[in-house]
């Protein structure tokens, strides 16, 4: 048996639920500090510069709030940098937003970004947060994520999650396969996520070299039906099932 995967609960929906109308309700923090009671290992957030979800205040308070480390996602820009250097969270995970900032597949171009990524990266090291670059599973995206001496890489699953052909799907799940490999041998933390659900998340959760996978918008969405405490405990099961 492999060691714990650990599952990142990504809470930003429900402040897209609460947005819809405004005002308090339903509260992302609730939703944090129920994640930890059902069994989440992180709360993972995207401040966005639309700040389309979350919002600075809601980062206060998760900052104020958790015990949970906290894992923000967040673009290579200075006004985010001097964010996450006043909150400093546990872990910054840096996502792309602008077209010019993302490969054809989605992720962050760590190759073709790399002169605005260096001195960001350094900057969030020094500060002792651990960082984390979201790339496609390509193997030049990997080899520029370890120039760039980051930590830690999460592997995007979108094509993955979204391929229908059952041919598609095995042709991304082995491009997934062979990302986890060579990043593990480049000496890279492996993390991955994006449009997991209790579908999808066997293949991805068996692969060895991941050590933690970060899931939203399904939770949030499953939560609907069954409350967010036993979807996120049925996806916690489904990770372990497909780790024994
Ligand atoms: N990982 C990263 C880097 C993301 O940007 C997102 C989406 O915000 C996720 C994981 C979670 O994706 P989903 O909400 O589809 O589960």
């Amino acid at each position: 048996m492999s060691h714990h995967l650990r599952l990142g609960v990504n809470i930003d929906h429900v402040a897209t639920i609460r947005n819809a109308r405004g005002g308090l309700h339903p509260d992302p923090v609730r939703a944090a500090l129920l994640a930890a009671e059902a069994g989440a290992d992180g709360i993972t957030a995207h401040l966005r510069e639309d700040r389309r979800h979350i919002t600075d205040a809601d980062l206060d308070a998760l900052i104020g709030s958790i015990s949970l480390p906290l894992n923000l996602e967040m673009a290579a820009t200075d006004e985010m940098l001097g964010i996450a250097l006043k909150h400093r969270p546990h872990a910054a995970c840096i996502v792309p937003e602008r077209r010019a900032e993302r490969t054809t597949e989605g992720g962050l171009d760590a190759a073709g970004q790399h002169n605005t990524l260096a001195p960001i990266i350094a900057r969030l090291q020094d500060a002792g947060i651990r960082v984390s670059l979201f790339i496609a599973p390509d193997l030049h995206q990997l080899e520029a994520a370890a120039k760039l001496g980051a930590p830690v890489v999460e592997l995007h699953t979108g094509p993955y999650s979204h391929a229908l052909a059952d041919a598609d799907v095995a042709a991304e799940l082995a491009r997934l396969h062979r990302a986890a490999e060579h990043g593990a041998s480049l000496g890279l933390e492996m993390h991955a996520g994006h449009g997991l659900t209790f579908d999808n998340v066997g293949p991805i959760a068996a692969m060895p070299q991941l050590a933690e996978l970060n899931i939203g918008h399904f939770l949030i969405g499953e939560a609907v039906f069954t409350g967010l405490g036993p979807a996120i405990a049925r996806m916690r099961a489904a990770m372990d099932a497909a780790r024994a």
